[in-house]
Order: structure tokens, then sequence, then C-alpha cells
């Protein structure tokens, strides 16, 4: 038996060596491994046999069997590839030329950059919340502690909307900040609250190299017990220290908002001088990229919160000035006019 085994494989390694095509090597496969083969009665029959010789037989009958499957699956691909091949080859395809480049589709920087910003506040835990482009007067001025006569809706240069205002919400206009998401998140949420708003704003001005009637801002509200400045301060650090890199200098100076008491306004090194002066910083050596303060009391209570118990603080930045200082960049248009001479080297 163990003579006819060592036979049966210099037998089927010997024939398979010579095959050159599928159709013989599937009769090679019935011929040694099918169900009829030798080999597969060999194995049947062990059970027939003493236990010492079943032993010995039964490994070696075994041992072949996975030997020739293995060969089995060798050839195979060797044959699969010798086939592509010889296909290349005959429909005249010259497998060694370069791909041709398929052009890729990316974000634009300022999407780039404001999903940059999300994830930075996103690992501190902030949630990210997008609120509507046509706002409620009473979200977008009135719940943020801006009457009617506030000189800050003048600064704002509001787009109003042609619609019937609401007796409460008052009349419909294009948000000129994302603090109104602020505002709702107040309004609609209990503490803990951590998020960030990013979106589009719009103001009515003329479009030049810094302006455009629609811009974008991110906000951000952290409430909860016993939040203070050194929260508001050391969130704001650790954002400018992770966007703009290591050791660049940031300043906190008072500033006024409505909505916010204390009010702050944070700036940080300029990025083309670096604090030397030049004529992007107006030779102040700094830049102001945000506003920030601790929560009015009067804003958390028209949302239900009680200033009594919660504190919190609020930020709130423009998007497009990011990208324009780290790169450089100083016309705001390129931003919208979509060149994608402009726009794909990013
Ligand atoms: N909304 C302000 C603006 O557009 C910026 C701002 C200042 C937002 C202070 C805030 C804040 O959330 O606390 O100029």
């Amino acid at each position: 038996m163990i003579s006819r085994l060592e036979q049966l494989r210099s037998e089927a390694l010997g024939n398979l060596q010579a095959i050159g095509d599928a159709v013989k090597l599937e009769s090679w496969r019935v011929n040694y491994l099918g169900k009829k083969s030798e080999l597969t009665g060999i194995l049947r029959s062990l059970s027939s046999l003493e236990v010492e010789e079943r032993k010995i037989t039964g490994a070696m009958a075994n041992r072949l069997r996975a030997e020739l499957e293995s060969e089995l699956n060798k050839k195979r691909s060797a044959l699969e590839e010798a086939q592509l091949a010889s296909t290349a080859e005959e429909a005249d395809i010259d497998i060694t030329l370069p791909g041709r480049p398929m052009p890729r589709g990316r974000l634009h920087p300022i999407n780039q950059t404001i999903y940059e910003v999300c994830d930075i506040f996103g690992s501190m835990g902030f949630q990210v919340k997008e609120g509507p482009d046509v706002e409620w007067n009473y979200y977008n001025f009135e719940a943020l502690n801006i009457p009617d006569e506030h000189p800050a809706r003048d600064v704002m240069s509001t787009s109003w909307v042609d619609a019937a205002p609401d007796s409460t919400m008052g009349p419909m206009l294009l948000r000129t900040h994302t603090t109104s998401v602020t505002a709702r998140m107040i309004e609609s949420n209990d503490p803990p609250i951590r998020v960030v708003e990013p979106g589009k704003v719009y103001r009515y001005e003329a479009t030049d190299a810094t302006h455009t009637p629609m811009f974008h801002q991110i906000d951000g509200l952290a409430i909860d017990t016993g939040i203070t400045m050194a929260d508001l301060k050391g969130t704001l650090y650790e954002f400018a220290r992770r966007f703009f890199g290591e050791g660049r200098g940031v300043r906190f100076r008072c500033d006024y908002f409505p909505f916010v008491e204390p009010g702050v306004e944070m700036a940080i090194e300029c990025l083309v001088c670096n604090g030397r002066g030049c004529r992007l910083c107006s030779n102040t050596g700094w830049i102001e990229i945000l506003g920030a303060g601790m929560v009015h009391p009067r804003v958390l209570e028209r949302g239900a919160i009680d200033p009594d118990t919660y504190s919190g603080f609020a930020f709130g930045m423009g998007i497009d000035r990011l990208p324009m200082l780290r790169y450089g960049i100083d016309d705001i248009r390129l931003f919208y006019n979509n060149d994608l001479r402009f726009l794909s080297q990013f």
C-alpha cells in the first residue's frame, strides 16, 4: 500500500507538470483527487486495515492528499495568470504602461477648515450643531440681549427677509452671526452643554478683498456648574495651540458683546511678522481672531437656565480668515470665485 502511494504521488505530480489548460487540469483533479480516485478509495478503506498499518498508511495518504491539493491550487493560479497575460497581449494592451490619472474631488478649503476646527473642539468634548441660515430676529438679536434700539444691530448690517413677521419671533432675517445657534442651544437643551456651531452668515456689505456679503463663522458654547473664565481661556488657548501651532503667542483683552459679561477678544501673534509689526497686522503685531466671554445671565434666563446654578462661556470666530492667515491669502474673494486653479492647491 505504501509503495502504491509513492507511485501514485510521482505519477500525479509528473502528469500535473505537463498540464497547460484548465480543462486538462480539471480531469487531473477528478482523476487523482475526485470521489472515484484511487487515493479517495485508499482513504475510505483505511478502517479495514490493522491498527499499525492504518496509522502509517493513513498519515501518508492524508499527507499526499494535502500535497496534491496544494499543487493543484498553485497550478490553477499559474494558469489564470498566464491566461490574463495572453488576453492582454491579444487585445494589444500594454500592461506595463502607467495608469491614467483620475481627477479626484476634494473639499473646499473653507470646508476643510470647518472640519479641522470641529475636530479640535470635538476632541475636547464639544458636539457639532447647525442652525438655520434664515433666522428669526429673536434668536439673532433678542435672545442674545440685543434689544431693538441696540447699536449692534446697525453694526451687523442685517439683510431682512421679506416675509410676514411672527408675533413673538419678530421679522425674518439672514443670520448675521452663528451666535443665533447658541441662542437656540441654550433654549432647547439642559446643561451640561458643550457645542460648536459652524455655518454661513450674511451681512449687507459691498464686496472687497476682506469683505463678502456671505462668509463663515463658528460659535461655541459650554454651560455647566462652576464654569469660569479659566475654562474659557484654557479651551481657547488649546485651540490656538492645535490650530496655529505650539509657541504662537495668544493675547486676551477686554471687549464688549451684549450677550456676554465679561467679554473678551482673543488675538494671536501675527503669522506674517511674528509680532514685529507689518501691513497685515497694521503694525500691532497681533491679529484678532475671535470674540468670547461668560454667557450673560440674562441670556441664560431667557433660555430657562438658572444663572445662580449654572454658568458658561461662549465664543465666536470667523472661519474664512483662518486659511487666509495660514496660507497668506490676501483676498477673500478667491474662495468664492471657484477657480479650480486656486482651489486645487488645497
Ligand atoms: N457674534 C460675534 C460677532 O459676530 C462674535 C462673538 C463674540 C461670538 C463673543 C460669541 C461671543 O459667542 O461670546 O462679532
